[in-house]
């Protein structure tokens, strides 16, 4: 079976074995059945790079339903089973005007993997709203919660990328919301002028909603349109030493402060600098409007695009001495 439909890079790949899954108990069934072949576990397919045929079993998670668990004047508890879609989810939330989620609107994939990744945009984490999340051991088939305070996030980063990794599937996740009183963040540059463009004083999380969603769509490509995996690469975080003598030949270089000896690089304006901005090698290239982006235009090979992303990274290398890593999983 041909997983293009499965991965937003659209990239065509073929699995020997693939399965969809509705519900847990079809889930542990599967999980328990001996003579594992090898195993690839699929949420919305948004983070991921395809470079080969896969030789064993896709199980994709469909578990669907949204249910409130608890609340009380001022918040409430959000369960949402993994299969959910994540931006489906946000305008549930939007629309029960449930706060907290506003900022992360429009970013592809599922509820289910949003916690592995500690998703992130215009200065919200998943881990700010994150309460606890369900999932299913690969070996026991039993069902483990894990709190905040479990699962280790930081940038692009959790306890289900490090010891949790390969071992767990997670199944739920519970969210702790907002109802009155909304704690708006709205000082990232771009919200702060997209919400002067639509000339509202008071925001609303409605409006935050939308001041992302437009940010967002004029800067990132849809991946029903274009083929494409968000960023491909993370901001690196380099010694305010090194970003010292970088200011020297490059006085423009943005950066935000890590700590007194850390500073945080855009990686999208080194790849910019690097001149791959907009490039195109055919079936594939570098997004026009965002430079951490790569795209496919069609046709493209996860290997072209493996060896492409090599390509940006050693002369990201070769100019700044700065590395960066992939936020994409390779496969
Ligand atoms: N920049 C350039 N050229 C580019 C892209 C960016 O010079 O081609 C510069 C911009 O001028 C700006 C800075 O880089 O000064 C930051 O750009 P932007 O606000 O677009 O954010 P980013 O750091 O490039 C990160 C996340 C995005 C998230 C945005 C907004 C990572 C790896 N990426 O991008 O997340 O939407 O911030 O918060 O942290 C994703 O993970 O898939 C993703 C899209």
């Amino acid at each position: 079976i041909s997983l293009k439909p499965y991965n937003t890079f659209g990239i065509d790949a073929h699995a020997k074995h693939f399965v969809s899954v509705n519900n847990l108990e079809d889930l542990k069934h599967i999980l328990s059945l001996k003579n594992q072949p090898n195993k690839l576990i699929l949420g919305g397919g948004s983070n991921m790079l395809l470079t080969q045929d896969f030789d064993g079993l896709v199980i994709r998670i469909n578990l669907k339903g949204i249910k409130i668990i608890s609340e009380n004047e001022d918040s409430v508890k959000v369960q949402a089973n993994a299969g959910e879609n994540w931006h489906e989810f946000v305008l549930w939330c939007i629309n029960n005007d449930f706060g907290g989620i506003e900022n992360l609107s429009l970013i592809p994939g599922n509820v289910g993997t949003a916690p592995i990744q500690n998703i992130g945009a215009y200065g919200v984490e998943l881990k700010d709203i994150f309460e606890s999340c369900e999932a299913v051991e690969l070996s026991t088939q039993k069902i483990k919660s894990f709190y905040k305070a479990d699962c280790n996030f930081g940038y692009r980063n959790s306890v289900f990328k490090q010891e949790a990794k390969g071992k767990f599937i997670i199944t739920s996740v519970t969210f702790k919301l907002s109802k009155k009183e909304h704690n708006l963040s709205i000082n990232y540059g771009a919200i702060t002028s997209q919400l002067e463009a639509m000339q509202v004083s008071k925001p609303t999380i409605q409006d935050v909603s939308k001041a992302v969603i437009s940010i967002r769509e004029s800067k990132l490509p849809n991946p029903k349109e274009i083929g494409n995996s968000g960023s491909f690469f993370k901001n690196p975080v380099i010694s305010t030493a090194h970003f010292n003598t970088l200011l020297e030949n490059f006085k423009d270089i943005p950066s935000y402060p890590i700590s007194q000896e850390e500073v945080k690089v855009p990686a999208g304006w080194l790849i910019e600098k690097a001149g791959f901005k907009g490039k195109s090698f055919g079936a594939y290239g570098v997004h026009k409007n965002q430079a951490l982006v790569l795209v496919n235009y069609g046709n493209a090979k996860g290997i072209d695009i493996l060896n492409l992303s090599k390509l940006i990274q050693k002369t990201v290398m070769r100019i700044f001495g700065i590395s960066i890593e992939a936020e994409v999983n390779i496969l």
